[in-house]
């Protein structure tokens, strides 16, 4: 298969953790015999010392000539404390989502057996934990009106949602509801705000359509206690934008790694791919960060070209990784942890083997098992 890619490496961690990703890539596609173009562009902080804009034209374009995009994390805290500016790396984010029209954030949540000493959840809380969100990406608070008065002193974000915007991701989280377990929780704030009250309309609307899917309606103040309560009795989560965005944080305790957490965003054209944890500034260059949500998130690109084998194949890399203690120091625990470059090369590696490696363990410290 031919495919062309935008790879956004980023800012802080995000081009170390996406060099791992490519070598997965590469190593998927000479299995395969799959033929992927990567194109390296900016954006984020990166994209604004080099052109003095988050994200370019020409960078725009190029991703939305691209079958996927790659990102790898946005932000740098010489941003993060001045209100004043008006250049932030996350407004390259924000247009690239919105350009692309990338409506539908998807956010899977399970846990690995041996991760479980990590999470600082008790452990029977984590059985069975098989979640996805499903975050609105173009709507809300986030894309509403923002207004600052003249002696700024008041400030406002509107958060406006169409029907229509609501229910082209609604009929995707049912859709995935019914291939799943069958359960839908929409997280509101529907006794207060008016945009929620239009949401549950418009989902009780559409599970007429799904008389098989279970709808729960839930307030997000009360969603985020269930979440860490109670996280196996969510199946797919639906909500807006900026809940969706918290819950999701909070959700990835569960894991025990923001480091482990892969994520899609679709629309009807390209679809972008990425981790959801930030850019970590204070890891980079240091070849410390977890490479495997990165990693996985590849995966749910390959997903998404409906190679379905070559994504399955990087998932059993990563557990095999995991189950191997071949992981970074957010998820070692009491064992030695590894460099990211490590994780990556070990991956890549598995891969080559097709999936049947056996770990000595000095090859471990070594990748004696293959070439890299
Ligand atoms: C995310 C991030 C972004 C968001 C930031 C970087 C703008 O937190 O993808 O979850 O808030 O959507
Ligand atoms: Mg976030």
């Amino acid at each position: 298969m031919k495919k062309n890619i935008t790879i956004l490496p980023g800012d802080g961690i995000g081009p170390e953790v996406m060099n791992q990703a490519v070598k997965v890539i590469k190593a998927v596609n000479s299995l395969f015999d799959h033929d992927f173009k990567l194109d390296e562009a900016l954006m984020g902080a990166v994209s604004i010392d080099a052109t003095g804009e988050a994200i370019t034209s020409e960078t725009l374009e190029q991703c939305e000539k691209s079958d996927a995009i790659l990102l790898g994390a946005i932000g740098d805290p010489k941003y993060d404390n001045d209100p004043t500016l008006k250049v932030r790396p996350e407004q390259g984010l924000l247009k690239l989502r919105k350009t692309l029209a990338l409506f539908s954030n998807i956010r899977p949540i399970s846990t690995y057996e041996i991760l479980k000493e990590v999470s600082p959840l008790k452990n029977q809380l984590l059985e069975n934990v098989d979640l996805v969100i499903y975050r609105e990406l173009t709507g809300g608070i986030y894309f509403g009106e923002k207004t600052l008065s003249e002696d700024k002193n008041t400030a406002t974000d509107l958060c406006s949602y169409t029907s229509h915007e609501i229910s082209r991701i609604a009929y995707q989280a049912f859709e995935a509801a019914a291939s799943r377990r069958k359960k839908l929780t929409l997280v509101d704030k529907a006794n207060v705000l008016e945009t929620s009250r239009l949401w549950r309309r418009v989902v009780q609307d559409i599970s007429a359509e799904y008389p098989d899917v279970e709808v729960d309606y839930m307030f997000v103040d009360n969603a985020a206690m269930q979440v860490m309560l109670n996280p196996s009795s969510f199946d797919v989560i639906l909500t807006e934008n900026m809940f969706g965005d918290i819950i999701s944080d909070l959700a990835s305790v569960i894991t025990g790694s923001l480091g482990m957490l892969a994520s899609a965003s679709v629309g009807n054209k390209a679809a972008m791919f990425e981790p959801i944890h930030g850019s970590y500034p204070q890891a980079k260059g240091l070849d410390i960060a977890n490479p495997m949500a990165t990693i996985l998130s590849v995966a749910m690109m390959y997903d998404h070209f409906k190679l379905t084998e070559e994504a399955e194949l990087i998932r059993n890399g990563v557990k095999w990784a995991i189950e191997h203690k071949i992981v970074t120091k957010d998820i070692a625990g009491d064992s030695e942890a590894h460099a990211c470059s490590k994780v990556g090369d070990m991956i890549a590696c598995f891969i080559d083997e097709q999936g049947v490696m056996e770990m000595k363990n000095d090859s471990i410290k070594m990748s004696q098992n293959c070439i890299i």
